[in-house]
């Protein structure tokens, strides 16, 4: 853990109302609207647990507006409550008259839930940290705690008021699933070595291609295995695949594929074939033969293979976002048999992501990884050497409060 940095172990948190900013962003069942997996829930409770001598104020966003996994923090309040084995209250406001009454009720040991902070139109957006203090979430809020744990390390890279406003208005420190994240990755980056192998998957089309293009500016990247959307993204962009994306800004996104593939080509690997949606079945096909109206759900067996090799060959390996849609059985093989290579590899290997997590535990092998990270795009700008914005506001908090 670096110095500059406070813990909970260096404030006094006695009867206090602490603001604890966590990451519970959970997979949703598109149906029936049923969390997934809680792996998140889970991390989140070590922290919670560890301030029961406080009055412990829970937030989290939860999803993105208009998808249908951005929902009321409503059932992960009750699922906190049995993983605490104790009760979580919730109220359905983030920052309202009825949040902040039920923040100053609070009794030591008590634990309150606020609603999704994403109901918030402030907290989908980023500032820099004087105008995240003048956010009205912080300004309300701001008198009603009495000090901040930053623990949501999945969303590090965000420069949203709850990770950054409250850094220099109230002492804040990192929580136990921060200082987690920090000291194993202190350890992967004291014995990593090259060829560096990053498989990227997954539906965040937008922050994969930030990722790839710091990964290859950092060294990060000798190879990188494109699945998932991302995949059929740069397929599209080299001219190998018709269909329809549906994903945002989908013109600027092909042109910058397009332009990684020119400058980088030897960097990348991209799908020879493809599993896609047959009325429920799996059917396995070569790219070139892909209708446009396919619904395309995993990569093919050739591909399988063929990132196989690469991954068996690695110094390090770096898995972030699933390479189909692994929910369904027929469509989880690609995900399955890669993340079994990297379990089989020699190298230091970097498994990241909640939905990767899942699939870990699913196929009984995450003890055979390195290191696994609930994180998603922010574990990827840190591997890629970026500065976050949480751990930037970690710093600046420590500077302020340690004097
Ligand atoms: C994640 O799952 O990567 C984090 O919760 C951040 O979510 P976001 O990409 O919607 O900001």
């Amino acid at each position: 853990m670096p110095a500059k940095i406070l813990t909970m172990d260096d404030l006094d948190l006695e009867n206090k109302r602490v603001f604890v900013r966590v990451d519970i962003n959970t997979p949703i069942h598109p149906q029936t609207g049923e969390l997934l997996e809680l792996s998140r829930l889970e991390e989140a409770a070590m922290t919670i647990r560890d301030l029961d001598m406080a009055k412990a104020v829970v937030a989290s966003h939860q999803g993105r507006v208009g998808r249908y996994d951005y929902i009321s923090m409503k059932k992960h309040a009750l699922s906190l409550a049995k993983i605490l084995n104790k009760e979580v209250q919730f109220v359905e406001d983030v920052f309202g008259e009825a949040a902040r009454n039920r923040i100053d009720k609070l009794e030591r040991g008590e634990v309150l839930m606020l609603d999704n902070l994403r109901f918030m139109a402030e907290e989908a957006m980023e500032y820099a940290p004087r105008d995240a203090e003048r956010t009205v979430l912080v300004q309300r809020l701001k008198d009603h705690v009495d000090a901040c744990v930053l623990d949501a390390f999945p969303t590090a890279h965000r420069a949203h008021p709850s990770i950054i406003g409250f850094a220099e208005l109230v002492p804040t420190c990192s929580g136990r699933v921060v200082a987690k994240e920090l000291m194993k990755l202190e350890r992967i980056f004291s014995i990593e070595k090259g060829p560096y192998v990053t498989v990227l998957g997954g539906a965040k089309v937008t922050d994969r291609i930030e990722a790839i293009d710091a990964l290859i500016a950092n060294k990060r990247a000798d190879k990188v295995l494109l699945t998932g959307l991302v995949g059929l993204l740069f397929l599209k962009a080299n001219g190998k695949f018709k269909g329809d994306l549906k994903v945002e800004a989908e013109q600027k996104l092909l042109s910058k594929a397009k332009r990684l593939l020119e400058d980088n080509s030897d960097n990348f690997e991209l799908p020879q074939d493809v599993a896609v949606d047959a009325d429920g079945a799996r059917k396995e096909m070569d790219i070139a033969q892909i209708p446009s109206s396919a619904s395309v759900l995993d990569v093919g067996e050739k591909t399988i293979d063929h990132y196989s090799k690469f991954i068996r060959g690695a110094g390090t390996v770096f898995m972030s976002g699933p390479p189909g849609a692994f929910e369904y059985d027929e469509f989880s093989k690609g995900t399955e048999m890669l993340l079994k290579s990297m379990a089989a590899s020699f190298g230091t290997t970097i498994v990241s992501g909640g939905h990767l997590t899942a699939s870990l535990s699913k196929f009984g092998i995450q003890d055979s990884i390195d290191h696994v990270s609930t994180a998603g795009g922010a574990l990827v700008q840190y591997l890629a050497g970026k500065r976050l914005p949480l751990m930037d506001a970690l710093e600046r908090s420590a500077r302020k409060w340690s004097q």
